[in-house]
Formats: structure tokens, sequence, C-alpha cells
């Protein structure tokens, strides 16, 4: 059993990255954690080019943290709020796990935790 963890914060050691490794220890599991900011990953372009093959046809880093997806048996994605919305890594890299649904559905099944840290002010 493997379990992957992403986290979408450019910080190092930043609330999400410990929150997401939180989760990760509390598996039990054999994980990997991933920082999505070492990676090259750009917004999904609507191309529907991966309908039919399940790959995607954009050579960034893409592949390779898709494969890792595909490969673990759970997901934990973290990701943190910049202007009251998922940041654009995390975005980004949910976005381009599409092409591992069409014809095969290859994370079907498996376990997925969302981590989302925020800062809202105490007087909201
Ligand atoms: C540029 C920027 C904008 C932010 N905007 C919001 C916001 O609109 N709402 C919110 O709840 N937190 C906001 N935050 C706070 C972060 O979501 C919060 O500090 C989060 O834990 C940061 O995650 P990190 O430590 O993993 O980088 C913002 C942080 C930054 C750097």
């Amino acid at each position: 059993m493997k379990i992957l963890g992403v986290s979408g914060s450019p910080i190092k050691n930043s609330n999400t990255d410990r929150a997401v490794k939180t989760v990760l220890e509390a598996t039990g599991a054999e994980t990997e954690f991933i920082k999505l900011s070492e990676f090259q990953i750009e917004p999904c372009r609507a191309c529907l080019g991966c309908v039919d093959t399940n790959q995607c046809v954009i050579g960034d880093d893409r592949n390779m943290l898709a494969e890792k997806a595909k490969q673990a048996d759970g997901l934990v994605v973290g990701g943190y709020t910049p202007y009251s919305s998922i940041d654009g890594r995390t975005k980004a890299f949910l976005e381009r796990l599409y092409p591992l649904r069409h014809k095969h559905g290859f994370m079907s099944g498996k376990s997925g935790v969302a981590v989302v840290t925020c800062a809202i002010p105490e007087d909201c």
C-alpha cells in the first residue's frame, strides 16, 4: 500500500506541507510527499487530446507526477487559499489528472483526501 501526498504551497515547510505530511503519517502506509512548486506543471489546455489515449499531449512534469498518482493506492492533495480560491499549482495538478479518466478510470476505487489550509480572520 502506497499513498502519495502533494502540496501546492511554494513555501518551505509550509502549513500545507505539514498538514499533508500529518495525514500521510497517520495512514501508517508507505508514503511519498511531493511539492508541486519543485516541478513544471501548467494548466490543462482543454484540447481533449487525451480522450482517446489517456495520455496528455503537454510535455512538462505532469506525466511523471500523474504516473505516481496512478501507481499509488491513495492520494492526499493539499492546497492553500490565496484570494479565497485554491492555489494555482494544486488546481493545475488536479486539472491535469483528467487523462486518468476517460476509457480506463485509473483512479477509480482509490482513497482520496483533500487538505486545505486558510487564514480566516477571527472577526469574520
Ligand atoms: C498571497 C496570499 C493570499 C492569501 N489570501 C487568503 C485568503 O483570501 N483567504 C484565506 O483564508 N487565506 C489567505 N491566505 C492565507 C493562506 O491561505 C494561509 O496562510 C495558508 O495556510 C498558507 O499556506 P502555506 O503555509 O502552506 O503556504 C493568503 C496567503 C497568501 C500568501
